[in-house]
């Protein structure tokens, strides 16, 4: 909990460091960005590789979530306050105020579906289980800027003051296809050099269930009120079974059994055979 908070904190000082740094200088819009992207980046990697993949793409989205708020807290509120203060004053206005404000509402516009995404994908174990998660993250937070960025540019279109913005759109919806074909679970095939017997009854699938699965889903404790222990009980959640385990590998969770790649197999196996029980 404590590095979490840590992270939000750290990440916002950096990258209001780089804003205060390099943000009013010779194409600082340009520098700022691009060094905000590689912040971004580099913090879903480190997320990803210190916190279970739900947790870290929910600090990412907390992240950047957090640092809009301080956008709008440090700077665009106290920038208008002090323009508004010279001109009730009738002192020159230091444009200082407006550049800095736009800038952090610009990065704010480009946070926005991002955060959604990191948070939504909550609910999508196939995006943060995935031994590459980080990449998954940056994409699918890449493809929400190019899509915030068709937004943004079809009001100038619309406007006449810029071209049509489609192939933005284009872009994110092309990046979001490919993460999911990329994601798409393609299953080893499994022929008869596989170690596994040929054909996998409840006998040979029991003893991995009691090892790897029971712990949460048997007598003592059911997650989500799934209970795996006997015969009947495994036909019901069958398909569930086989979602989780071999499909999505959601299951078990943060795999704290150990389960291996064989003993997955075999539970593919199983389903496949009809997912006989006795
Ligand atoms: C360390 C505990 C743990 C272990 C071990 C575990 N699970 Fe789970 N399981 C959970 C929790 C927690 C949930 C609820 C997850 C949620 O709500 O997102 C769950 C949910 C499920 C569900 C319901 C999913 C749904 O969304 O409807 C199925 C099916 C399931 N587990 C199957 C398995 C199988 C099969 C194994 C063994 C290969 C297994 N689990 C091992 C903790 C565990």
């Amino acid at each position: 909990m404590a590095t979490a908070l840590a992270f939000l904190v750290v990440f916002w000082l950096l990258y209001d460091g780089i804003c205060r740094l390099v943000g009013q200088r010779k194409n600082g819009d340009t520098i700022v960005g691009a060094l905000t992207l590689l912040l971004v980046c580099a913090a879903s990697w480190l997320a990803c590789h210190w916190f279970a993949g739900r947790a870290a793409f929910l600090l990412v989205g907390a992240m950047l979530a957090t640092s809009m708020s301080a956008n709008v807290f440090f700077w665009i509120i106290p920038g208008q306050r002090k323009v508004v203060a010279a001109i009730k004053a009738g002192q020159p206005v230091d444009p200082v105020h407006g550049q800095r404000g736009k800038q952090r509402s610009v990065h704010n516009t480009y946070f926005t579906l991002p955060v959604l995404f990191a948070m939504l994908s909550n609910h999508y174990s196939f995006t943060y289980s995935h031994p590459q998660n980080w990449l998954v993250l940056i994409l699918m937070m890449l493809a929400g800027a190019a899509i915030r960025q068709f937004f943004v540019l079809r009001h100038g279109y619309k406007l006449g003051r810029n071209r049509n913005p489609l192939a933005h759109a284009g872009v994110g919806v092309a990046m979001l296809l490919g993460v999911i074909v990329w994601l798409k679970p393609d299953l080893p095939p499994v022929g008869p050099a596989s170690a596994a017997p040929v054909t996998v009854g409840y006998v040979e699938l029991q003893p991995v269930l009691a090892q790897r699965c029971y712990s949460c889903h048997g007598a003592q404790v059911q997650m989500k009120n799934v209970r795996l222990d006997s015969p009947e009980a495994l036909k019901q959640h069958a398909q569930a079974v086989y979602q989780q385990a071999v499909l999505s590998r959601a299951m078990p969770l943060n795999n704290a059994t150990a389960i291996t790649e064989a003993e997955r197999a075999l539970i593919r196996r199983w389903f496949e055979a009809g997912a006989p029980v006795p």
